[in-house]
């Protein structure tokens, strides 16, 4: 049985995204009776729906050979998975908060002080390096609500919007890093498994690289195509058409999504005209 497991969260804020990122790798997915379990008739995979916080364990176990999961979750309980890809999606911060009236002025500040959290861990090593002692007090949700009913001075989760801090009644005081979802791997995936993980790899890849790129086609006089050309870097070298009216051209070529707005304006001046940015449905360098 050569198929490769891989886990996703069951629900929760990388759900969707984690399929989705999987059906545009061309996975298509029929869902078993039981839902926990799903098979995939196009390619040597099967999903598994798992809870968020077992990931880990069922990753350096070997029952999952590789997981979509939270950069956040590995670094609270994954020592010995390693990261294979970052996906660029459910990005957040785990952060330390205290309520609005808290005179914060530094993390010497928190010495002594109760911190409600869902990572002990995390929070452990953080304050261990910076010289503070802190009262951690485990708490696996609802950790926003610790200071109000008294239970805690301040707390350490993940902030994603920031609503819920300020919903109650907390401001970040500490980011300790920036978290995403990324592909994991079992320190225990067998041999016979690498070539199917490599295919799959090669798609992310390919999706991922399409997310970030657009597709610019304009249409611009002859005499300004080098020009734009220097402002347009491309895959390798933009394609330059001729257009039916005499001395004119269109050019064609791939940029990086962000970097559309530092140039439209230069292209402009330039003389590029009907400027159309397409997406990318996948990229294969
Ligand atoms: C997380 C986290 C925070 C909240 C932060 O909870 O525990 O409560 O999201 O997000 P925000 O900054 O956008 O408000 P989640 O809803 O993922 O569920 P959980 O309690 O199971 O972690």
């Amino acid at each position: 049985m050569n198929k490769l497991k891989i886990a996703i969260q069951k629900s929760g804020r990388l759900n969707e995204d984690s399929l989705k990122i999987l059906k545009e790798c061309g996975i298509s997915i029929s869902n078993g009776l039981d839902q926990l379990k799903a098979t995939v008739p196009n390619f040597p995979m099967e999903i598994m729906y798992l809870r968020n916080s077992d990931i880990p364990q069922y990753l350096k176990d070997g029952v999952v050979d590789i997981a979509i999961i939270g950069e956040n979750v590995l670094i609270e309980k994954g020592n010995s998975i390693s990261i294979l890809e970052k996906l660029n999606f459910s990005k957040c911060k785990v952060s330390i908060a205290a309520p609005e009236n808290f005179e914060y002025k530094s993390i010497k500040d928190l010495e002594g002080k109760k911190i409600a959290t869902s990572y002990p861990n995390t929070l452990n090593a953080y304050l261990k390096d910076k010289g503070v002692t802190a009262d951690l007090h485990q708490i696996s949700g609802s950790v926003e609500i610790a200071p109000n009913i008294g239970l805690a001075d301040a707390i350490c989760d993940i902030v994603s919007s920031g609503s819920t801090l300020f919903k109650n009644n907390l401001k970040e005081v500490e980011v300790m890093f920036q978290s995403q979802a990324v592909l994991a791997v079992s320190p225990l995936l067998s041999k016979n498994k690498e070539g199917t993980l490599k295919r799959l790899r090669f798609r992310i890849q390919s999706v991922l690289k399409a997310r970030k790129s657009r597709y610019i086609l304009m249409n611009a006089p002859n005499e300004k195509i080098n020009a734009i050309i220097k402002v347009l870097p491309g895959m390798r070298s933009p394609t330059v058409l001729p257009l039916a009216e005499e001395g004119w051209s269109s050019i064609h070529t791939v940029i990086e999504k962000d970097k559309f707005w530092d140039v439209i304006d230069e292209l402009k001046i330039m003389g590029a005209e009907g400027i159309l940015v397409v997406p990318i449905e996948k990229m294969v360098i």
